[in-house]
């Protein structure tokens, strides 16, 4: 079988949080479609800035690419500003082809709490047609473990469906 992990990261934790879940999938050959911002503090503040105000121009090719068609699964995991996701969340979806009757995971990393945007990424999936079939929540103030991430890996590489 085989499984996407779209992930947003900009500090660094969705990225630990995907690779840990994505090391209990033994059963899948896990592909990453990843959006990292890099470089100095201020440079990713920037990059940030211009997604939230939906400019993705930096990274339009990479999207027009995404298409869910070889993938039994998908896992798309983000962060958590502000009690949702970032904007990018709500553009993966409208130019990911083939998402639509796919199976899917949804993931967040937060400080605080990230219930309210969990909510929100799972419903957003369900209307652009895919099944949510487990979602999860990392919430860690600062040092975020990857425990909890592998165990939710293993939970999901043994469903049998
Ligand atoms: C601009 C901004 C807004 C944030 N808003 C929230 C929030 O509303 N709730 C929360 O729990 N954490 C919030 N956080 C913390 C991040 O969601 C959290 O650190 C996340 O794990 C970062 O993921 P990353 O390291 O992959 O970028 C915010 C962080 C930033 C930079």
């Amino acid at each position: 079988m085989k499984a996407l992990i779209i992930y947003f990261t900009m500090g660094g934790r969705t990225k630990k949080t995907a690779e840990a879940i994505a090391s209990a999938l033994s059963n899948y050959e896990v592909s990453y479609f990843p959006i990292e911002l890099t470089g100095k503090f201020i440079e990713k503040i920037k990059m940030l800035d211009k997604y939230e105000n939906k400019d993705f121009s930096m990274i339009d090719t990479e999207l027009n690419n995404l298409d869910a068609l070889p993938y039994d699964l998908i896992f798309i995991g983000m962060p958590t500003y502000g009690n949702f996701p970032p904007k990018v969340f709500d553009e993966i979806l409208a130019r990911m082809r083939n998402f639509s009757g796919k199976r899917a995971i949804v993931f967040n990393t937060a400080r605080f709490t990230g219930g309210k945007s969990i909510d929100y990424m799972k419903e957003k999936v369900e209307e652009a047609g895919a099944q949510v079939i487990e979602q999860a929540k990392f919430r860690k103030v600062f040092w975020i473990g990857t425990k909890n991430a592998i165990k939710f890996g293993e939970k999901i590489n043994e469903r049998q469906e």
